[in-house]
């Protein structure tokens, strides 16, 4: 069978013909239909993630396809792709409590890319409380887990107000959103207090780095920041009387330790969604196997704007 395979870090993925997979006790045999393309990938290719997994492997966090008996399923973690070969492949060996099953008026391709970032965005919500009442303020806001946690935020009740580095966006993530602010870390802080001067309650922020600061500053009392990654930079400062004169809490996230039949359940409950018209899932584009390489390079670009899907 075809795979997309690293053989190093920080080095071209290449397309071979490799074996198909061994299918252990407790793991079904899937046909791949879609693997999805997430930061993750980037963080594995250039071995920042995942450095101890052995060399050649499969990339790819999560995908879609169907069982032998013909159950279209979508999967995610249980190491895919890290420690494990992963989901850019024709098939594919997956622990059975990792499957979650799709219905009816949710296609692979809404499947595909509502893995890891929607499980990410469902549990940050989760995690901040959000609810009635709640502004939130969702921070690099055409990515795909800020498109699916807008989304899930106003179905909350929640007042949504999004940031973006790029005036092309607004348009799309408008429709997702109650207001948007285009900024960067350095005028974020003054856009927001135009729309909120009463602070925010949660900050939902992938990017970290120099966004941290401001983020801080603009928590209302009580508010929350949850921080589930640095694309904007692994290092931030803030003044630490700027969290606790006002009771708020910074917390992490990471979808890695969250049990296989945890994240398929929420998979399965976002899949719900998608069916019944209250999710909508925006995909950018869908490239082949031997596109791997461009897939990696655009994410790295901050050039995708919504979902990338590979192709066997
Ligand atoms: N902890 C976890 O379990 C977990 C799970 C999923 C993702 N993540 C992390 O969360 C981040 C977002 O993931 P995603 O899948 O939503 O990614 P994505 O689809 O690539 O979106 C990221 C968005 O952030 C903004 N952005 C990217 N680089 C930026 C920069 N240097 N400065 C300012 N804004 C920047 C862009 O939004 P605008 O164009 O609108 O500004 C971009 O669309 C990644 O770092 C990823 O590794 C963590």
């Amino acid at each position: 069978m075809r795979a997309v395979r690293q053989h190093a870090y920080d080095a071209p993925l290449v397309v071979e013909e490799v074996p198909a997979p061994v299918v252990g006790i407790g793991e079904s045999l899937i046909l791949m239909t879609y693997g999805a393309v997430n930061p993750l990938d980037v963080w594995i290719s250039l071995g920042s993630v995942g450095a101890a997994g052995p060399l050649p492997r499969t990339p790819g966090c999560e995908g879609v396809g169907t069982t032998d008996d013909g159950q279209r399923v979508a999967f995610r973690g249980a190491g895919l792709g890290i420690v494990r070969d992963g989901a850019w492949a024709e098939q594919v060996a997956v622990p059975d409590v990792a499957l979650a099953a799709i219905p009816e008026g949710c296609s692979d391709q809404e499947a595909a890319a509502l893995g890891i970032p929607g499980v990410t965005a469902l549990d940050c919500l989760d995690l901040t409380e959000v609810g009635k009442g709640t502004t939130v303020l969702v921070l690099g806001a055409s990515g795909g887990v800020s498109t699916i946690a807008m989304q899930l935020a106003k179905t909350r009740g929640a007042r949504v107000i999004a940031q973006t580095s790029s005036s092309e966006r607004v348009g799309q993530i408008s429709r997702f959103a109650h207001e948007v602010v285009v900024a960067d870390a350095a005028t974020l802080e003054e856009e927001v207090r135009l729309l909120a001067p009463e602070g925010i309650d949660v900050v939902v922020d992938p990017l970290a780095g120099a966004f941290a600061a401001p983020c801080v500053r603009l928590l209302a009392a009580g508010g929350r920041l949850v921080l589930y990654g640095a694309s904007a930079g692994s290092e931030f400062s803030f003044a630490p009387q700027e969290m606790y004169r006002k009771n708020a809490r910074v917390i992490g996230y990471s979808g890695l330790p969250v049990a296989p039949a945890a994240t398929a359940r929420s998979q399965e409950a976002l899949f719900a969604l998608v069916a019944a018209g209250t999710l909508e899932v925006v995909i950018a584009d869908e490239l082949s196997f031997d596109d791997a390489n461009i897939a990696i390079s655009r994410i790295r670009e901050n050039s995708v704007g919504g979902k990338l899907l590979l192709k066997p």
